[in-house]
């Protein structure tokens, strides 16, 4: 390889400084290819290859004893373990947060918390305002006082424990005062860079020839993903608590109450911290916040309201990906001006060509922004944008950035518009627009019609397939993927469980693999061969079914079987689902007839049902449902609620009931349990007396809730 190339002077025959200059040599490289291959999954030479340069390093070492400072990659880095971080499940999952960008989406916030909670117009509702730090959100498990265990949140129900890196900052107590705290104590909170720390190590990283991170967040978040502790340990990090999880006791009854009490025990709190008491307070505590954001040492983009009662929240609950009783107020995006200098199209994995603008690479909120999503020919056409433009570009949070607006006013004379192809330009067959199968309009969407045949579409469906939220599948990212679908490794999801059995040594010989790549590969697929029904069934990449209408699905049907059986024994007429199954499947709360319909006929697909078959056949192992009360004997339940309930509001019904593990559903049907009829119920009550479903009133529910665990 070409670091090794020039080394073939024998250790022994080295002079001192010749000596010194292989090794720094050596180390730098070693350390590269570690990064390579534990950070970015993208080794660039075989496990042989580094195995010989370190060794060579070890002999010079052993030679010129000096050179063997705490520093060197021989003393660094260690044994990586099989794949990465072991896995942890957070007892109380890590919810993320739902944000609002406006006065006006506070204020909605505020009536649905009153609408939920049944409170009067003028009934305060005191809310605590917190800056939202860009960091990386952490748990931090106390045992008896003593740090026991810290995870990422990862994706919220499962984390990866990065304990040796977390006992390394220094502002996470190791040990809690004695006596005062509970017994089993979860903290919640954000570790993060102050901005000029990150200025000063980022300077570092450069002068050493380091990776550079675009911003404090990705510093901190990849600090924190160091296999060496050593290495998170000469980090700049710092770290503020805003919450907890699993909780022995609750010493508390309100959030302000919480951060003293957490503040009293040693972990640093946000500044800033106020008790709102209505829409102006909150509105006033995000203007000051935004003032003064400049001058704080630290990086926020928004302000986190949060329910203050502990009674109000549990009640409140949450929505599959965040509680109900917070919400964060967002900064407005920071905006740029940049040049438009070329549109490529990409394939996504249904096929849509997507407009992608190549931008002449420009700084916004600290980000170097060098593409922007141009979503379809029509946005192209409404904004005018053509290649050349000057252009304003925006981002907001995570989001793609977005090109605002072009600015004729300095368009050059040669700027070209844009011809957008007919023809999908990875496959060459011919790219359509649909037009709605209800209103019949045209979508905006001009899609491939080559489906799996297009290679671009079965490469996406297959990155899709093994993501973060689906499979998840470690070490295989987008880079590999491609190359094992390009050679006809890996061509579909099911090939992926055979890889291993087929394989016959060839995968540790291939650039850039080793034995142990290629092992840690074998391991993390087969960590993955058990699955939850949810991942599964997102993982199919079926449209308009994300992560929480898989939940969603996966709760109401239980096991993959029964909900094979019941969508496949739907009717289809004239190529849209009908009959009596399909009226209980759109009557599954918040499953629309436009998400509804695209999974019915994905299971009528026999194409479809071959891939499920195969991965079955390769050995995948689909598990059912957990749904979160089994033990009630209201678990698995359908239940209508309809008319006016009067101790509690309607949506406050709905969550309770789900909370055992309940179906709710949105229309009375034969295969409905039981209706609560509350006042002014007519129609829906009919119906059920009718089909001969039980009607409850709303006394009897609630007795029947306080019987049920
Ligand atoms: S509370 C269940 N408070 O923002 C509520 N989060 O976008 C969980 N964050 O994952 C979050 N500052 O990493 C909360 N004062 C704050 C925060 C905060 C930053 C992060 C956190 C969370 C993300 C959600």
């Amino acid at each position: 390889m070409a670091e090794d190339s020039h080394a073939q002077t024998p250790p022994e025959a080295l002079d001192e400084a010749a000596a010194s200059a292989e090794h720094a040599r050596l180390a730098a490289a070693l350390a590269r290819h570690d990064r390579l291959y534990y950070q970015n999954e993208a080794p660039e030479v075989s496990d042989a290859e580094y195995d010989r340069m370190r060794r060579r390093l070890e002999a010079i070492e052993a030679l010129f004893p000096d050179l063997a400072g705490a520093a060197s990659p021989s003393r660094t880095v260690g044994a990586p373990p099989q794949t990465g971080f072991a896995k942890v499940t957070h007892a109380v999952p890590m919810l993320s947060l739902r944000n609002a960008f406006s006065a006006g989406e506070v204020g909605e916030f505020l009536a649905s918390l009153r609408n939920f909670l049944g409170l009067d117009e003028d009934q305060p509702v005191p809310v605590t305002a917190e800056p939202k730090v860009d960091g990386v959100s952490v748990s931090l498990r106390y045992e008896d006082g003593a740090f026991a265990l810290g995870a990422t949140r990862g994706d919220g129900r499962e984390g990866e424990d990065i304990s040796a890196n977390l006992r390394c900052i220094a502002e996470i107590p190791q040990r809690l005062p004695q006596g005062t705290c509970p017994s089993l104590l979860e903290v919640r909170g954000e570790v993060y860079m102050n901005r000029q720390d990150f200025l000063a190590f980022n300077r570092r990283q450069e002068e050493q020839g380091e990776k550079i991170f675009a911003n404090p967040r990705n510093a901190a978040s990849g600090s924190l993903r160091q296999l060496d502790a050593a290495i998170t340990a000469k980090r700049p990090l710092c770290f503020f608590a805003y919450g907890w999880g699993e909780i022995s006791s609750l010493p508390w009854s309100g959030q302000m109450q919480a951060l003293q009490a957490l503040q009293a025990w040693g972990f640093p709190v946000p500044d800033l911290c106020t008790m709102c008491h209505g829409i102006d307070d909150m509105l006033a505590a995000w203007q000051s916040m935004q003032a003064a954001r400049a001058a704080i040492a630290y990086e926020i983009d928004g302000v986190v309201y949060k329910v203050d009662r502990l009674d109000w929240r549990q009640r409140l609950g949450s929505l599959s990906r965040a509680p109900r009783w917070a919400i964060a107020h967002k900064f407005p995006a920071e905006e740029a001006e940049t040049i438009v200098e070329d549109i490529a199209i990409q394939v996504g994995r249904t096929g849509v060509l997507t407009p992608v603008a190549r931008l002449r690479p420009v700084s916004v909120s600290g980000v170097m922004v060098s593409h922007a999503s141009l979503h379809n020919e029509d946005e192209i056409a409404r904004k005018d944008i053509r290649i050349g433009d000057a252009v304003v570009v925006r981002r907001a949070g995570e989001v793609i950035p977005q090109i605002v607006a072009a600015l004729p006013e300095k368009r050059p004379p040669d700027a070209k518009p844009f011809a957008f192809p007919r023809t999908c330009p990875q496959c060459g067959a011919p790219a359509a627009r649909e037009s709605n199968a209800g209103s019949g309009a045209e979508s905006a969407a001009r899609r491939c019609i080559a489906g799996l045949t297009c290679p671009a579409q079965a490469l996406e469906r297959l990155a899709h397939f093994v993501s973060r939220d689906a499979f998840d599948i470690e070490g295989l990212g987008h880079k590999h993927l491609k190359l094992f679908f390009n050679d006809g490794l890996i061509r579909h999801p099911d090939d992926i469980f055979t890889l291993q059995k087929r394989d016959d040594g060839a995968l540790a010989e291939r650039d850039g693999w080793g034995e142990k790549s290629a092992e840690n590969l074998f391991a993390a697929i087969e960590a993955r061969r058990q699955i939850s029904l949810e991942r599964f069934l997102f993982a199919l990449g079926i449209r308009h079914i994300g992560s929480a209408t898989a939940r969603l699905l996966a709760l109401h049907y239980g096991s993959l079987e029964s909900l094979r059986q019941s969508l496949q024994s739907i009717a289809i007429e004239d190529g849209k689902p009908a009959g009596d199954e399909w009226e209980s499947l759109v009557a599954i709360d918040g499953l629309s007839v436009t998400v509804a319909a695209p999974l019915v006929l994905f299971f009528s697909q026999v194409h479809n049902r071959a891939v499920v078959d195969g991965l079955l056949a390769a050995g995948v192992r689909v598990q059912p449902a957990e749904r979160p009360a089994a033990a009630s004997p209201l678990s698995g339940k359908s239940v209508v609620f309809t008319g006016k309930l009067s101790g509690l509001s309607r949506a406050e019904a709905k969550a309770r009931a789900q909370q055992l593990g309940m179906r709710v559903v949105g229309a009375v049907s034969k295969s409905v349990d039981f209706v609560v009829a509350g006042e002014d119920s007519g129609s829906q009550r009919k119906r059920a007396q009718e089909l001969g479903v039980e009607v409850i009133d709303e006394e009897e529910w609630l007795e029947r809730c306080r019987e049920a665990p």
